[in-house]
């Protein structure tokens, strides 16, 4: 009996109905058969992937240097048609030794049926088996190309960003379906994807997993965080790719509201590397879009992919035309070189927006800290279950610690608008926050309705009557499908009030459950609110989604995103101080961050008794607005914190953040980093507008970890000839992260572009600096 045979539609209710008719026997067949279809079909994907695996020699095809020769990529073709591409530097160093290209596919989009096993079990096998598609391919022919532009950020850490690469575009084929690979070749690293053509066999398909590999050629050094698919809020590692099994666990957060690990060897990308001949490698990707984001699997130095399932466990359901995120592996002769790589941003498509006039910068404050740290509730009640339907909080008695009451949001307003800023972020504004969290609740928030002592339209009335804009707070809790209801309404509100910036939130598990924060349908969701929003006219910052790939050059109204460890960690346990000097190098590679630097009060305890410890001085937190590049930066502290200490505010207030360029000058991921950077005059407004407009300014400033350090910062990118006032905020003598974190100095002084600072900073320390012409 062949019970599959062509053109047979498997029907499980056919099979059970059989049984009943015909007795057990010939079920038990039925299952049997099933049953060894399904193992043969294990065992040939199996060995379809030992094939790969195990594949011939690569044979050079076709390589391509960067444009001024500084890197080498090479396409190779083995004699049993697998893909592979190995980089070295033009000097002949090996970085990525040949490595895989390819797929393994599901064989069908869904399974075709149910299987009843005699034990009552069930399951749904597919009818079609896994296939591989990274052997077997027949080289159609390659193109090659290269490209020159400047093109201009809407905001950025500089005006020009040149994109210059040479191109190799590879036509492969096997059987009747297509692929190319692309490759891009920069002098800062290479770039590639996958992509499928609409003509053809492949239309419709779902990827069983992607399996590309970046073999590195040697057992570098790696600044990583453990991959999980749906959290990303670690401190880094610092090891050797083989040791990475032994870190592992000391550096996953088990206790965050939604994690979900696959393996200690795996790791979140952008990894930065270095290699023992002094290269900074960093692996990442590019555009995520329409597609789950890649993990790695890190067996030694051999490095391969591992994307973000979806709630049945495949990879990505894709419909030609379509291109992959690309792959990135970017090398770097230094790691100020790697901080000035563009890389990421280059690979991305230009703006997708005709006007982006309504796009801005934001240095904003919050009613957000205190909460944090836990002297105020975004809740307004005590009551532990609401049901929004039906719950009447205008009866509701209040428990009097609500931090989004109407006195507190017009004292963070006055201080806001006195002192220079944009705009203030108010959370815990809306109903729902009682229960909001780890409920899998579906109806948590409706983002519309506010608590009864937040009044939304005095409140915006008073802040616009004062320059400031209040930035809106939607909190998803991770119901995903009750935020996508709710947002159009949402966005509406907001127009209707006059805010033109959200701060959006995905704690928990999502919901629907099953999926990931970093599946494809949560890529599809965040760039789903990001182009609904610009309709709007509306800026987005997201915490918790997923972690950036450039995309802010195509929609550069997604001016934030968290998505790594930020300063709300010092409220919950501490963050080392080497952290901040490790981002730069990671999580900023593919955009910036709302890392909310600004924390003048260390000691929680004594301010509302928490026991965590802000482990950082106060000039460190200065330098952050320097070395943590970012248009959407808040000072994160409190008005009453920030009022004991306002000289050292100052900077925060002067301190712009849009700039025309940098220049990074000095740097090591996880011990130190300085840079200077000069305004961009179009973008100033308020204290930063106050201190540059007209003027020729710079800043610059520094971090280091746990080590006290000191540097000569030659002053060459000043003007030459210009006399400049600086005024340097520093660690004090005697300043430490743990003991004496308030122990600054300001000293002012002239200086020119001959000159050089000797700059000292504490353990957990820092420094700022402003400069601003005669
Ligand atoms: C986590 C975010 O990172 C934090 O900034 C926010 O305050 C809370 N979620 C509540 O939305
Ligand atoms: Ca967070």
């Amino acid at each position: 009996m062949n019970l599959l045979s062509e053109g047979t539609i498997y029907n499980p209710l056919q099979i059970e109905s059989q049984y009943f008719a015909s007795g057990s026997s010939h079920f038990e067949t039925v299952v049997l058969y099933i049953y060894i279809m399904k193992k043969f079909y294990a065992l040939i994907s199996l060995a379809l992937l030992a094939a790969c695996a195990k594949a011939p020699a690569p044979e050079a095809v076709s390589t391509v240097q960067s444009p001024s020769g500084k890197l080498e990529a090479t396409f190779h073709m083995t004699a049993d048609g697998t893909p592979m591409y190995s980089l070295k530097t033009g000097e002949g160093i090996e970085v990525i030794t040949p490595s895989r290209l390819g797929f393994e596919m599901r064989g069908v989009i869904k399974a075709q049926g149910m299987v009843i096993a005699p034990d009552g079990s069930i399951t749904q096998p597919d009818e079609v088996p896994p296939y591989d598609f990274c052997s077997g391919f027949e080289l159609l022919g390659t193109e090659q190309d290269s490209f020159d532009e400047v093109w201009h950020p809407v905001w950025g850490e500089e005006r020009d960003i040149r994109n210059n690469y040479n191109e190799l575009l590879v036509h492969l084929r096997q059987g009747d379906k297509l692929m190319d690979i692309r490759f891009r070749v920069f002098d800062d690293g290479l770039g590639f994807r996958y992509e499928f053509p609409a003509e053809g066999g492949l239309t419709y398909f779902c990827i069983k997993e992607e399996l590309t590999e970046f073999n590195c050629a040697q057992d570098n050094l790696a600044w990583w965080i453990p991959a999980d698919y749906d959290n990303q809020e670690f401190e880094y590692a610092t090891c050797r790719l083989s040791e990475i099994p032994s870190l592992w666990e000391k550096h996953s957060n088990q206790y965050n509201s939604s994690t979900q690990v696959f393996s200690n060897r795996g790791i979140q990308t952008s990894v930065q590397m270095k290699t023992p001949e002094g290269l900074y490698v960093n692996i990442h990707e590019a555009a995520l879009v329409d597609y789950p984001c890649i993990n790695l699997y890190a067996d030694g130095k051999n490095i391969r992919t591992w994307l973000t399932p979806d709630a049945e466990g495949w990879k990505g359901r894709i419909q030609t035309p379509f291109n992959t995120p690309w792959r990135t592996v970017q090398v770097a002769a230094s790691a100020t070189e790697q901080l000035a790589s563009r890389l990421v941003l280059n690979l991305n498509e230009p703006c997708a927006y005709e006007d982006v006039s309504w796009i801005h910068p934001v240095k904003y404050m919050g009613v957000w800290w205190e909460m944090i740290a836990g002297a105020g509730n975004w809740d307004y009640t005590n009551h532990p279950n609401i049901k929004l339907e039906t719950f009447d909080y205008a009866a509701a008695e209040p428990h009097g610690r609500h931090s989004g009451n109407n006195e507190n949001v017009r004292k963070y307003i006055d201080f806001a608008a006195e002192n220079g800023f944009d705009a203030l972020l108010v959370e815990g504004w809306n109903v729902g926050w009682e229960d909001w969290a780890n409920c899998n609740k579906d109806y948590v928030f409706d983002f519309v309705t506010p608590y009864p002592d937040f009044d939304i339209e005095a409140l915006n009335a008073y802040a616009h009557s004062k320059g400031i804009r209040l930035v809106m707070h939607h909190e998803s809790s991770s119901s995903v499908r009750n935020y996508e209801r709710h947002l159009q309404a949402a966005y509406d509100l907001m127009d209707k009030y006059g805010y033109d910036a959200v701060k959006s939130g995905y704690v928990g598990d999502i919901q629907p459950l099953g999926e990931h924060h970093y599946g494809q349908w949560m890529v599809n969701h965040y760039l789903y609110c990001v182009t609904e929003a610009a309709k709007h006219h509306i800026m987005v910052n997201a915490h918790e989604a997923v972690r950036p790939t450039g995309l802010c050059r195509t929609y550069p109204n997604l001016i934030g995103n968290e998505s790594a460890r930020g300063t709300e960690y010092q409220a919950f346990g501490g963050t080392a101080p080497e952290h901040v000097t490790i981002l730069p190098f990671t999580r900023l590679n593919g955009g910036p961050m709302d890392f909310t630097p600004g924390i003048f009060e260390q000691n929680l305890k004594q301010w509302c008794g928490n026991d965590s410890h802000v482990n950082a001085t106060i000039a460190n937190q200065l330098g952050l607005y320097l070395t943590m590049y970012s248009p959407l930066q808040m000072a994160a502290d409190t008005p009453d914190h920030y009022s004991r200490f306002m000289d050292a505010f100052q900077f925060i207030m002067d301190v712009a953040a849009d700039w025309e360029q940098p220049r990074y000058l000095y740097a090591e991921p996880g011990d130190y980093l300085i840079v200077a950077r000069q305004p961009r005059q179009e973008t100033l407004t308020g204290g930063a507008a106050a201190f540059s407009r007209g003027r020729d300014t710079w800043f610059c400033g520094g971090v280091t970890d746990e080590c006290a350090r000191e540097f000569d910062v030659a002053l060459d990118f000043l003007t030459p000839g210009a006399t400049y006032e600086a005024t340097v905020y520093a660690d004090a003598p005697d300043a430490h992260y743990l003991t004496n974190p308030q122990a600054y100095t300001i000293t002012t002084g002239e200086v020119t572009s001959t000159d050089t600072i000797h700059v000292t900073m504490a353990p957990g320390g820092g420094f700022g600096i402003s400069f601003r012409a005669k």
